[in-house]
């Protein structure tokens, strides 16, 4: 979950999707060729997901992309997010890498329009390195998009990398007093587990 601060006494729920219950919607055959990530699951149309670039380039436009949807998504944080943010991040996590931040685009606009990244983590981290869970974070739809299916389409596309790679639970922590997000969440299949605490 994006760290935007939480009010005091904010109470923190976590979600979670069982994907054996509920794997994850496979393509339609006509969307298999060519096998574009987007295409296998009917987003709006034109929305493409990907990975950051990882090219010098690249990267450099898709981290200010990233940080404009942020700060236009979490408009309510006390100053926005900057370049340094970005690479604080980069040092603190280990899972937060440019092949595990996702982006939508849309061809209406030049730029990414949403953004979602993926934690893999191990169940048994004693006994195996396999993940077994997938950890959602950071998504976030430019405000001018939302409504539109690219939230949707953003999960659901973590929800097939996950199942892909062996994960069979997948995760995610968010404020209980955001009722639109967990509304979100609900409506893509996501169970309120607990609330895990009560002071931020
Ligand atoms: C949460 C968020 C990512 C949803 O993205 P989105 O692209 O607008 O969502 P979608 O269009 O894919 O919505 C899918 C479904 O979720 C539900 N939903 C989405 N936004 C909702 C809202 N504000 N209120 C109630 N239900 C909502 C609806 O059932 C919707 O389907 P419908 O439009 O056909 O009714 C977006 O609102 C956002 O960026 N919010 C600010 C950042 C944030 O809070 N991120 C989550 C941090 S944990």
């Amino acid at each position: 979950m994006p760290r935007k601060p939480a009010p005091r006494h904010a109470l923190v729920v976590h979600m979670t999707k069982d994907l054996n219950l509920a794997p994850p919607v496979r393509p339609p055959a006509r969307c298999l060729s060519p096998p574009t990530p987007a295409g296998r699951y009917l987003p709006p149309d034109g929305l493409s997901i990907r990975t950051m670039d990882c090219s010098d380039e690249g990267l450099q436009r898709d981290v200010e992309a990233w940080l404009s949807i942020q700060n236009q998504a979490f408009r309510d944080r006390p100053r926005p997010w900057k370049r340094a943010d970005f690479q604080r991040e980069l040092h603190e996590r280990n899972w937060f890498r440019p092949q595990h931040l996702w982006l939508a685009e849309t061809p209406e606009l030049a730029a990414p329009v949403g953004t979602i990244a993926l934690e893999l983590v191990s169940c048994t981290p004693a006994l195996s390195n396999e993940p077994l869970g997938g950890r959602i974070h950071w998504l976030a739809v430019d405000p001018r998009f939302q409504r539109r299916g690219i939230g949707r389409t953003l999960v659901l596309r973590l929800e097939q990398e996950c199942w892909e790679r062996g994960a069979e639970q997948i995760t995610l922590e968010t404020l209980r007093s955001w009722t639109s997000v967990t509304g979100f969440y609900r409506s893509l299949g996501y169970q309120e587990n607990h609330v895990i605490s009560a002071d931020p």
